[in-house]
């Protein structure tokens, strides 16, 4: 394992994944298990900046687990933990804020959305990609699978590896992405990113009724109106969705099809809705055995985060001392002080 390159990332607990998290993470993070060392975190720390309710929390870390579980995410070759169970975290974020520049934090796109909406703006909001950066660096982490969305976060992680590195020591490697590959995933509305916020999405885990009545709701190209009129299928996101589920000796004719009007939308969304239910049937029938037995969930966590416990003990040893305080070795060295 440990001559392995090092994988870091996270995901935030908005309970169950939804095919956005599947199709753009998580099942990428199911093939790197093969050959990586892999730390997979649900960051529940990264939800407090949002306004969150403090009694749902809990339900969302634990359903998210299950969905990483019912995945595939295998807790004997990978590390899978819940970011609050590893104080380190926060102690390195603190750390770090020694040598992140304001400016910096302030120009990332996200800050600047997600503030420009709010009369108030938590310190939390800004400092997010310290956090974000303490999370990879703890675990010296050298690779970080993410969307498109996170590189701007990521780039600060190397800067702050990079400053920290200059000014302290050579302790940190500098994290690179790592690229879904898959672009980004429209929504079912066709125009926004899929998010469980935006109401855009399928809960992987739901059954054959409901993917139906989301997928049956799927904007699809919008000149096409009459059942017959001829459709383009490079604009359709619904054609987009068929590429990563239905049976790819399927799509050419389904492409045809819908260029020569003789397949309606309806149809067309009905075979996606069909080949999303048998992609997750299997792994329906694995959150239910999960779900069934919490606490062997429990235990995963646990264990998950008695091995990243360890890892990050080592880092924030040596991370201490370089930065000075580590007092009691001093008074040994000079004699009282
Ligand atoms: N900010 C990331 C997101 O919203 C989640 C995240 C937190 C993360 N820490 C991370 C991703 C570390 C990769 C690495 O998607």
């Amino acid at each position: 394992m440990s001559n392995r390159t090092r994988i870091f990332s996270g995901m935030q607990p908005s309970g169950e994944a939804h095919l956005g998290n599947y199709l753009g993470a998580l099942r990428q993070w199911v093939d790197h298990q093969d050959d990586h060392d892999c730390y997979f975190c649900i960051v529940d720390q990264h939800a407090l900046t949002g306004g969150h309710e403090p009694s749902e929390l809990p339900r969302r870390v634990f359903d998210l687990a299950v969905s990483f579980l019912a995945v595939g995410l295998d807790p004997e070759r990978s590390t899978i933990f819940v970011q609050s169970d590893v104080q380190e975290h926060t102690e390195l974020a603190w750390l770090l804020n020694a040598v992140t520049p304001v400016g910096d934090l302030e120009r990332m796109t996200q800050y600047k959305d997600k503030s420009s909406r709010l009369e108030s703006i938590p310190a939390g909001l800004l400092n997010y990609p310290i956090l974000q950066a303490a999370d990879i660096l703890l675990y010296r982490a050298e690779r970080v699978p993410v969307g498109e969305d996170q590189l701007q976060h990521l780039e600060l992680a190397r800067e702050i590896a990079r400053k920290w590195n200059h000014r302290f020591g050579e302790v940190f490697p500098e994290p690179r992405p790592i690229l879904s590959g898959v672009g980004r995933i429209l929504g079912l509305d066709g125009d926004a990113k899929m998010s469980k916020s935006l109401d855009n999405t399928v809960r992987i885990l739901a059954d054959s009724d409901e993917i139906w009545s989301r997928v049956r709701t799927a904007v699809t190209d919008p000149q096409r109106v009459r059942r017959d009129d001829p459709g383009r299928p490079e604009v359709c996101n619904v054609f987009s969705l068929h590429k990563h589920f239905t049976d790819p000796a399927r799509i050419p004719d389904i492409a045809d099809q819908c260029r020569a009007g003789t397949r309606g939308c309806v149809d067309c969304k009905r075979i996606l809705a069909d080949s999303i239910d048998e992609h997750f049937a299997p792994i329906r029938e694995r959150a239910r055995k999960f779900t069934e037995r919490p606490g062997r969930v429990r235990e995963i966590l646990e264990a998950g985060a008695e091995r990243a416990r360890t890892e990050a003990a080592r880092t924030m040893h040596e991370v201490r001392e370089r930065m000075g305080l580590d007092w009691r070795r001093a008074a040994i060295a000079t004699g009282p002080l």
